[in-house]
């Protein structure tokens, strides 16, 4: 089965634009879980600018939830996700003036402290993954860091994608990393500005085991529920 990983940091986002409690995160995760989703992914960024730690802990305490936290590797993000252990941790690069998570991470096989972050998640159990840019250099460093999963970003094929440019080349590239990384027993998993022509198209490549997919899952369901929520007013305005 190819698993639907839904991101729901954007439902934060709305909510934090108020300060209050609508909508929910949790309510999110549930709905999304109940409505066929495999697992719940949010991102715990250093600013807190769209998920807080408060969220982390309610989301992680129901264990109908698989969660996957997204994290900086940082020695603090670490002691977060071992106090709360999430079912799968997938380590991010983080940049501070970013809109989203740009690029993949910036492997290095002499970094230590990120080989050891990634033992230490595997020690507790945590499932890990690295996000990645799709590159044959990367799948192997991933290998030699030791994390049971890659995320390929998308984000350079999606592009392509949605401003109806040649995507071939990118196609081609990211089925050779994911054989790759197949070959080596890395779990191929893919995110970053998906929608639904592209994950079609990614479909394509059988080594990809799981999508996680959130702006556009959020966004296309403000559009879909709006019709709902208007109704539901118009009856309210309808009957004193
Ligand atoms: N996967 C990872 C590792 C991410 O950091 C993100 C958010 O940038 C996503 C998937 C989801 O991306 P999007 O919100 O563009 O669908």
């Amino acid at each position: 089965m190819i698993k639907l990983g839904v991101n729901i940091d954007h439902v934060a986002t709305v909510r934090n634009a108020r300060g209050e409690q609508h909508p929910s995160p949790y309510l999110a995760a549930i709905k999304a879980i109940s409505s066929g989703a495999n697992s719940i992914t949010i991102h715990l960024r250093e600013d807190r600018r769209h998920i807080n730690d408060n969220d982390l802990k309610i989301i992680s305490s129901n264990k109908k939830i698989p969660l996957n936290l997204e994290m900086a590797a940082t020695l603090q993000m670490l002691k977060i996700a071992l106090k709360y252990k999430p079912n799968y941790v997938c380590i991010v690069p983080e940049k501070r003036q970013e809109i989203t998570t740009e690029g993949g991470l910036n492997l290095d096989a002499k970094n230590k402290k990120l080989a050891s972050i990634v033992q230490k998640l595997n020690q507790s159990n945590i499932r890990t993954s690295l996000f990645i840019n799709p590159s044959i250099k990367d799948i192997k460093l991933a290998k030699i860091i030791g994390t049971k999963c890659i995320e390929i970003h998308t984000g350079k094929i999606a592009n392509l994608v949605k401003n109806k440019k040649n995507y071939k080349k990118e196609l081609d590239n990211i089925k050779k990393c994911s054989m790759l990384a197949e070959s080596l027993n890395l779990e191929v998993h893919a995110g970053h500005g998906l929608d639904y022509r592209t994950t079609k198209i990614l479909r394509k490549i059988s080594q990809i085991k799981e999508y996680n997919i959130g702006h556009f899952i959020i966004g296309e369901s403000i559009q879909f529920g709006l019709r709902n929520v208007i109704k539901t007013f118009k009856n309210i305005l309808r009957n004193k």
